[in-house]
Formats: structure tokens, sequence, C-alpha cells
């Protein structure tokens, strides 16, 4: 699966994915309440304009919102459902008790992933570990886990205090899978060795999001796949670009990346 991804997952990057691989992608998160209200700009993000598998990300807080919102929702191209974002970390978010604040939130989060699949939706989840270490020791993402009928759950390995240069902890893993639900596996994810050690703990699938915008190729490359090189991926992009139009940011945040050759421990330290 392509990671869901800021100012770079949109339609264009999403179908450069699937077309080299990838089973399953996610738009952007977008806030319910700005879905709920409206918002054109928040409901640009959820656009599906092709038949790329997509489930549509939402930052969620309020069931009346999810309530209106689906009540006037209409399914275009690939929609695949939607999927929950419980892991985003920052401060904004969470403040307003949205992101990593709802882990805790075992049985609201319950109600809204069941009013999305009582509308007929396939509906996931994307958690961290807890908000942070605390919450990590005492387990909380499998208390989410256990507590809430989504059809799969993906486990980002770190919690919400933790940049990027900490390394995931897939030692989570077993745990989640021994909950008997369906758990994807997400952290720097960029080789065979790390697929195969993860999906022998039992894990389902696997998610990349960095990995995947310096290389789009990976998904097909990780199935034994020929994949084209860094420069025909580029064109393919460009062209890409020029069918559905695409948002300045977008282009350039995919266009410095794209072909990088640098480990993914470099990249943890640049972003911090
Ligand atoms: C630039 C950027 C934007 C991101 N935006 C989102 C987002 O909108 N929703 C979300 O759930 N996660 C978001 N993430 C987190 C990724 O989906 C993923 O969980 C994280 O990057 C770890 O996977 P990776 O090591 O394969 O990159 C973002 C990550 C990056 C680097």
């Amino acid at each position: 699966m392509l990671a869901p991804m800021e100012d770079i997952t949109d339609n264009v990057f999403r179908e450069l994915c699937f077309r080299h691989g990838a089973d399953l992608t996610f738009t952007v998160m977008a806030r319910l309440s700005g879905l709920a209200a409206r918002n054109g700009n928040t409901e640009r993000k959820i656009e599906l304009l092709n038949d790329v598998p997509s489930q549509i990300q939402l930052v969620a807080l309020r069931e009346d919102d999810l309530k209106s919102f689906l009540g006037r929702f209409e399914s275009t191209g690939g929609f695949a459902g939607f999927n929950f974002n419980i892991g985003c970390p920052s401060p904004q978010y969470v403040k307003q008790g949205l992101g990593c604040a709802m882990m805790k939130r075992v049985s609201k989060l319950n109600r809204m992933v069941n009013a999305v699949k009582n509308h007929g939706y396939p509906c996931s989840v994307k958690m961290r570990l807890g908000m942070n270490l605390f919450e990590k020791q005492r387990k909380v993402y499998l208390n989410v886990i256990r507590g809430v009928d989504a059809d799969f759950f993906i486990v980002h390995a770190r919690h919400g205090s933790e940049h990027y240069e900490a390394k995931p902890d897939y030692s989570v893993y077993p745990d989640c899978v021994a909950t008997g639900k369906d758990i994807i596996a997400n952290g720097n994810i960029d080789s065979a060795e790390k697929v195969a050690f993860v999906r022998d703990m039992g894990v389902k699938g696997v998610m990349i999001g960095r990995a995947a915008v310096r290389d789009p190729g990976i998904f097909g490359r990780l199935k034994g796949m020929e994949e084209p090189d860094a420069v025909a991926l580029r064109n393919e992009y460009t062209t890409l670009a020029d069918k559905y139009g695409v948002v300045n940011k977008y282009m350039s945040n995919v266009m410095k990346r794209l072909g990088q050759k640098i480990a993914i421990e470099e990249e943890n330290a640049e972003m911090g």
C-alpha cells in the first residue's frame, strides 16, 4: 500500500504508484469538519479522478459531522472505502482531540467506523503506538485493535512523540496480529528483507511512504517485477501531472525526491 502523505499523494502520484504495483492507495488526510462544512479546499483533497483503488483518509472528531457527510457522500472512481487517521501527532491536531488523541477514545472511534460500514463502505484505521512512550508501554494500540471493528489496521510502529530518526519498533507486531485482526506494517519499510521480516510476524501487508517518493517503482520491485528507472518514472509523473493538473508544491515535493538514492536513515535525520 502507498502511504498517505500530505502535499504528495494526489491523484497523479497515486496513479503512478498504482501503475507500478501498489495495490491500495490513500488520499491525504482531510478534516471531517471541513468536509461537513463543504469547504472547497478540503473537498479537493478527497477528489478521486481515476480508477486507482483509493481510500479516503479522514481526521475526525464529531459523529454528527460524519453523519451529515456520509448522508450526501457519493463514491467516484476507484473509491475503496474510508480510513480514519488516529496517528497524526501534530500538536495542532492533538490539542483539538484529533489524530493521536483519538487513540484513547475507542468506543467513539468504533461507532464512527461502524457508521461508515453501515453505509456499505470498507473502513480501516491508521495509527501509531500511542501518543507517547507511556501510552505505548500501556499498549493502548492493542485496545484500539481489539475494540474497533475496522477491516484492517495500519500500525506505524512509532509513538506520537517519536520523530522519524527513531527506529520503528516492529516487535509490537506479534501482539497486534494475535488479536486476530488484519494488521498492516508501516515505518521505514524499503526492502524485501524488511517485508519478509514483518510478514514472518504475521502481518497481512505493508504500507510504504517515503521510500515510494524516491522510487515509485518500489512496489513492483518488491513483487519481483522489472521496473523502469528514475528518469522514466519522472517522465511518467510529469505526463500524468499534465493530464490531471497538479498543485505546484505537490510536484516540487515529488520531483526533489524522485530518483534520490539516499538511505532512509539519512532521510530520517534530515526530516527530524
Ligand atoms: C511528507 C509526509 C506527509 C505525511 N502525511 C500523512 C497524512 O496525510 N496522513 C497520514 O496518515 N500519515 C501521513 N504521513 C505519515 C506516513 O503515512 C507514514 O505513516 C510515515 O511516513 C511512515 O512510513 P515511511 O517510513 O514508509 O515513510 C506523512 C508522512 C510524510 C513524510
